[in-house]
């Protein structure tokens, strides 16, 4: 099959897509697939050939003229973070196109990027906690501070509603931080103009995947923990190795696994998801809650991800893993 591997985007992220779609590439069966790198970025769509040769991409069939003859593809391998390859927009391109694709539906994509939103539709899901938060519009940005202190007590996570990899986040201790940490999340790039302020949840960090196999069952993959020096786990600790401390499997118990995977089964069947999906959780002290922090529709597949760690954890190779993603889409 000819496979469309999509990195770039519009986003401060798109150096995460370039590093996961190398990542993917590099694993893929060649044999198996034709794999063709295409990047997306706001001023040009093209084909990059192993030599580093560049070829556009033509936008209104997403076919590729290479060589006297023009290449259509059998499926996209969305491998785009963020703006516009997990909020919907190249879903809906290619539901236009008749083109399959790895990742959720449009609508799931642009309801999931909403963090926000999903939390509204997650909210009722045995065995879930939600922080308390608020969700802030352009339109609300000059009430701002007066709306996160009269319902939230600091401190708090301060982050671009529809962002990702942390990008314009900011963990803010006390109210003279505040201001700041608001203007910085509305202005990221790209992220919608919307801002969501959560309240702290003191606790353990972890991240698990699920993905529906070619066989059409839903695979929970074990969960990670997260433990780095730095105040949060922002960039940096996500992308420089060593910052951060990653144990696959996480230290949990079986009750708590088995808790985790249920609320895992249980999103991703709500939320309609399809491919592999990452859920991201905090696990309360004292209280052993787990807390929804998002869910990740184009999870990261760089070699530091989570998911590549889980993949090798469960015992599977990631080129299997992403043949199986290829193969559960083409069904
Ligand atoms: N948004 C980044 C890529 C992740 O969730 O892995
Ligand atoms: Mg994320």
């Amino acid at each position: 099959a000819k496979i469309a591997l999509i990195t770039g985007g519009y986003t401060g992220e798109a150096e995460v897509s370039f590093k996961s779609s190398a990542f993917v590439n590099s694993q893929l069966d060649h044999d198996k697939y034709d794999v063709y790198l295409i990047t997306i970025s706001k001023d040009a769509w093209f084909y990059t050939d192993k030599d580093g040769r560049q070829y556009p991409i033509l936008r209104e069939s997403f076919t590729l003229p290479l060589n006297g003859e023009t290449i259509s593809f059998d499926l996209a391998f969305i491998m785009v973070h963020g703006v516009p390859g997990e909020d919907g927009r190249l879903q809906s391109y290619f539901d236009l196109l008749d083109i399959p694709y790895t990742s959720c539906d449009a609508l799931t994509s642009a309801l999931t990027m909403n963090k926000g939103y999903t939390k509204a539709i997650l909210s009722d899901i045995p065995e879930l906690y939600l922080a308390k938060s608020v969700l802030l519009f352009e339109s609300q940005r000059a009430e701002a501070i007066s709306t996160v202190e009269s319902n939230l007590s600091l401190p708090y996570f301060v982050k671009p509603n529809a962002g990702g990899s942390s990008i314009g986040m900011t963990k803010v201790k006390e109210s003279a931080q505040l201001q700041e940490a608001i203007d910085k999340a509305f202005d990221a790039e790209n992220t919608g103009k919307q801002v969501i302020v959560e309240e702290f949840v003191t606790g353990r960090e972890f991240s698990e995947g699920i993905f529906r196999n070619a066989k059409g069952e839903l695979v929970v993959l074990p969960a990670t923990e997260v433990r780095t020096t730095r105040e949060f786990f922002d960039f940096e600790a996500k992308y420089i190795p060593g910052l951060t401390e990653e144990i696959t499997p996480a230290d949990l118990t079986t009750e708590q696994q088995e808790r985790a995977a249920r609320i895992l089964k249980e999103i991703y069947v709500r939320l309609n998801c399809k491919g592999m999906v990452r859920v991201d959780f905090f696990l309360e002290n004292g209280t052993d809650k787990f807390y929804f922090i998002e869910i990740n529709t184009i999870p990261g597949q760089t070699a530091q991800s989570f998911i590549p760690q889980q993949v090798r954890a469960f015992g599977m190779k990631e080129g299997d893993f992403y043949g199986e993603l290829i193969e559960s889409a083409l069904l």
